[in-house]
């Protein structure tokens, strides 16, 4: 410490670093090594590999390397103790959250201390972010342990949950795991990150104190192999996953048809906006939170920022000074900024991606070069002028590099926001309201933080649009994701049993310039199309004999038809009491010709006449239901943090791809085209294989309800062949499949490559009986809008 009229001078801080005893004591004591924790004790640590402390380079613990075997064995142990659990009390289930929250709680400093120890983070950060918001979900989720039966009729436990969590908010991420899994009667395996098991260590030891019944949590060790074994056992119903899209694609791969649950939270390149009416100093404070908070590495990190060409000079001139004050060092001193990057593979990643911008001739600012000369450290950076299309632009850098681009036009800053594959966050700095929120509803993103960023709370959902995943961390919209429909168990249909035998040329195929013209045609951007192979196919009805003949629809049409739904995105922005009168009048124009579409179905699937038009007046009032729905799948304002609101919007997907089953194929194809549109989503359908004709009749009643054009495009052919094209297809944000096991598989796996949402099924339905918000639930996702207020 210098001399008092030295530090005067400088102004400068002394060292003030936070004591690290308990935990130097509590690393001594397991010197020999970690075990895995399965069924409620530690094993034997075997298979050792080195845990460091990023600030140091130092060597801090050694832990075990989980084995297939040992994935078995905490499955096996998760599985035995899933139905106790679950059978619990939900008050019994919310004393054990409730105290796993006062444990965490009570070990704040500790905990504190131990991440960023492990992790490098800044002690502040761990000590008032990490840990306390960690604890709050535990506490969060105790509550819903025992509202879960009441608040959530109709619904059991998923059963045994994987999860798979990074290492860039370690304990955290845990919490937003395992706290939602237990409320809602789960058990789990939990599968930290390789660079960063110690919190969970900790969480396992807190879970022996608190008494949690053995094998309730599990947690083992290890890099992506033992996390790829997780992923691959065939009793995990749920996988979990929060960390990079590439392994989230791999995973979407992997459990492809395995009938597992799925959740993705991933990568992401978030833009933060600000215009030229914001307020430029807590723009710059914001932007110290959204790409310095944790050296950078945030999957929802602010790093891009979009700034009016008016502002930007002002802008940029604020954030070099301010960047001139942040303090890049030992991430144990309170008065840290910016820790340590996590490993020394994610610091040559960030250099990596720098030398690329580097040869692109982009300029980079640092105010201060100079970080400690051990350990990982990485400067602060700002990249001005950085072309949309740069690399530094493109990818996720997972470091604290700024890269800034301006706007004209807040049209020409919703552009460049959502000029990305990703589409977890964004935030929004504007004094006009209108604006805030006009821009906030336009970009295309789970989490829009207004004049405010990376604000977080158990209560708000987290999760991301496109290439950041899908599904929903927090509160009631997490929730969900961990509950599934008591009946959804029955028959799996093993093959979709198509009566066609339709490869072009081969009969029944035929030439549709043959012939009278009986065929039915596509139904593409409000027109009657021609199918592009040129071929239709025999429609055949139960004695064999041809009923008619319907388009042969390929991969060309799938095509058109996705690009007249994109077309048609308005029907999302029409309001719902429209999309609502729009649908009534579906119903109305169906109910006018009741006989005849009747008629059609005994003609076709040999249905009793009774029976057929018991299938057209279901049909007419699930039509109604939606109608009705349309106004009424209300969002939420969610109760998180004092002088904010929180509001959840739900929001169409966007393109849906919807392909229908054999079995009741009208009030089949009603009931999944319904609920699409009236949730605002434009679809393309594929009706049943064997029995299309209810569905081309139906083109005539969309064209006298005044449903817009290309709101529904509907393309007949083998439903199995045109799932394919659509499930690879990046124009189409969701599918949803009903059909047999192999169809269900293959689009869940193709979806992979734009992580579109998928509900397949290869259950036989009853399609008498299966309505409602679920279907809404699953035809929307939830954008999370935080708004301050008060000056
Ligand atoms: P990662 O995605 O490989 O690691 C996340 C977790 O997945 C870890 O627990 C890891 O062991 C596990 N894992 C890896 N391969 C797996 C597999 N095949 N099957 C199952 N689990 C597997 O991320 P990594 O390599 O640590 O970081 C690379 C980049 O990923 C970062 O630079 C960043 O861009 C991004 N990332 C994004 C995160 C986010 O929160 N969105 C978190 C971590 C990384
Ligand atoms: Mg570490």
């Amino acid at each position: 410490m210098g001399v008092i009229k030295d530090i005067l001078r400088t102004m400068d801080y002394g060292p003030s670093p936070e004591s690290s005893e308990h935990v130097g004591v509590w690393l001594e004591e397991h010197k020999a090594g970690f075990g895995h924790f399965i069924n409620g004790v530690f094993t034997k640590p075997s298979d050792l590999f080195d845990v460091f402390n990023p600030a140091r380079g130092e060597r801090i613990a050694r832990v075990s390397q989980g084995s297939p075997a040992d994935i078995d064995a905490a499955v096996a142990a998760a599985r035995k103790a899933q139905g106790k659990w679950a059978a619990l009390s939900g008050f019994e289930r919310s004393k054990h959250l409730y105290a796993l929250a006062r444990h965490v709680q009570k070990r704040e400093r500790f905990l504190s201390v131990l991440e960023t120890i492990d992790n490098g983070k800044p002690i502040r950060e761990s000590r008032d972010i990490d840990i306390p918001l960690a604890a709050r979900h535990f506490y969060h989720h105790a509550g819903w342990a025992s509202l879960i039966d009441s608040e959530f009729p109709g619904t059991k436990p998923v059963g045994v949950c994987g999860q798979i969590i990074p290492w860039n908010f370690p304990l955290l991420m845990l919490a937003w795991k395992i706290a939602p899994a237990l409320a809602a009667g789960n058990t789990v395996v939990l599968k930290p990150a390789e660079f960063t098991p110690l919190t969970a260590l900790a969480f396992a030891a807190i879970c022996v104190e608190t008494g949690l019944p053995p094998g309730v949590v599990n947690i083992v060790t290890g890099d992506g192999a033992t996390g790829a074994a997780l992923v691959a056992d065939a009793s995990v119903n749920k996988i979990a996953f929060t960390g990079s899209t590439e392994v989230g694609r791999t995973i979407r791969k992997a459990t492809a048809g395995s009938g597992k649950k799925l959740s993705l939270e991933l990568g992401g390149k978030s833009p933060f906006i600000v215009f030229e009416d914001a307020d430029l100093d807590s723009a710059v404070e914001g932007v110290v939170d959204a790409i310095w908070f944790n050296q950078g590495q945030v999957c929802c990190a602010g790093s891009r920022l979009l700034v009016a060409e008016g502002a930007a000079d002002a802008l940029y001139a604020k954030l070099r000074a301010r960047m001139a004050n942040l303090r890049v060092g030992d991430p144990l001193d309170k008065s840290t900024d910016v820790g340590a990057i996590v490993a020394p593979v994610q610091l040559e990643r960030i250099r990596r991606l720098m030398r690329q911008g580097e040869e692109e001739g982009l300029e980079f600012f640092r105010a201060d070069d100079s970080v400690p000369d051990r350990g990982c450290f990485y400067p602060p950076t700002l990249v001005t002028g950085v072309d949309p299309a740069s690399v530094l632009a493109r990818e996720e850098i997972f470091g604290p590099v700024l890269v800034a681009t301006t706007f004209r036009t807040p049209d020409e800053a919703v552009a460049l926001a959502n000029n990305t594959r990703y589409g977890l966050a964004a935030s929004v700095w504007t004094e006009n309201v209108n604006r805030a929120f006009e821009v906030a509803a336009r970009i295309k993103a789970g989490v829009v933080w207004i004049n405010s960023t990376n604000m977080f709370d158990a209560a708000a959902g987290f999760g991301g649009y496109r290439e950041s995943g899908f599904g929903r961390e927090g509160g009631r919209e997490g929730l969900s994701e961990y509950r599934i429909a008591d009946e959804l168990k029955s028959k799996p249909n093993s093959s979709r049993a198509p009566r066609l035998n339709a490869s072009p040329g081969v009969s029944p195929a035929r030439n549709l310039d043959e012939g009278p013209d009986r065929t039915a045609k596509l139904y593409i951007g409000g027109k009657q199309a021609r199918p592009d192979s040129g071929y239709s196919y025999a429609v055949l009805d139960p004695a064999g004999r041809e009923a008619g003949l319907a388009g042969l629809g390929n991969r060309k049409d799938i095509r058109n038809a996705v690009e007249a739904a994109a077309k048609a995105s308005s029907w999302g922005a029409a309001t719902a009491h429209n999309r609502a009168q729009v649908l009534y009048y579906v119903a109305e124009n169906l109910a006018a010709r009741q006989s005849e579409f009747a008629q059609r179905l005994s003609a076709t699937t040999g249905a009793s006449a009774r029976a057929a038009r018991a299938q057209v007046d279901a049909s007419i009032r699930r039509a109604f239901v939606y109608a009705g729905y349309a106004d009424k799948f209300d969002g939420a304002v969610h109760a998180t943090r004092s002088r904010f609101v929180t509001i959840a919007m739900n929001e169409p997907w966007g393109v849906m791809g919807v392909i229908c089953p054999d079995e009741a194929p009208l009030l089949a194809f009603v009931s999944l085209v319904m609920p699409a549109i009236a949730m605002g989503n434009c679809v393309v359908a594929v009706p049943s294989s064997s029995h299309p004709l209810s569905a081309t009749d139906f083109y005539s009643v969309l064209e006298t309800s005044d449903v817009p054009a290309g709101v529904v495009n509907i393309v007949t052919g083998e439903a199995n062949v045109l799932a394919k094209t659509l499930a690879e297809h990046d124009g189409v944000d969701a599918v949803w499949y009903a059909g047999d096991t192999d169809g269900a598989a293959r689009v869940e796996a193709l979806s992979a490559g734009n992580l579109k949402a998928t509900w397949a099924s290869a259950a036989t339905i009853d399609w008498a009986k299966t309505e409602g918000r679920e279907f809404l639930r699953r035809a929307t996702q939830v954008k999370n809008i935080w708004t301050p207020y008060g000056e």
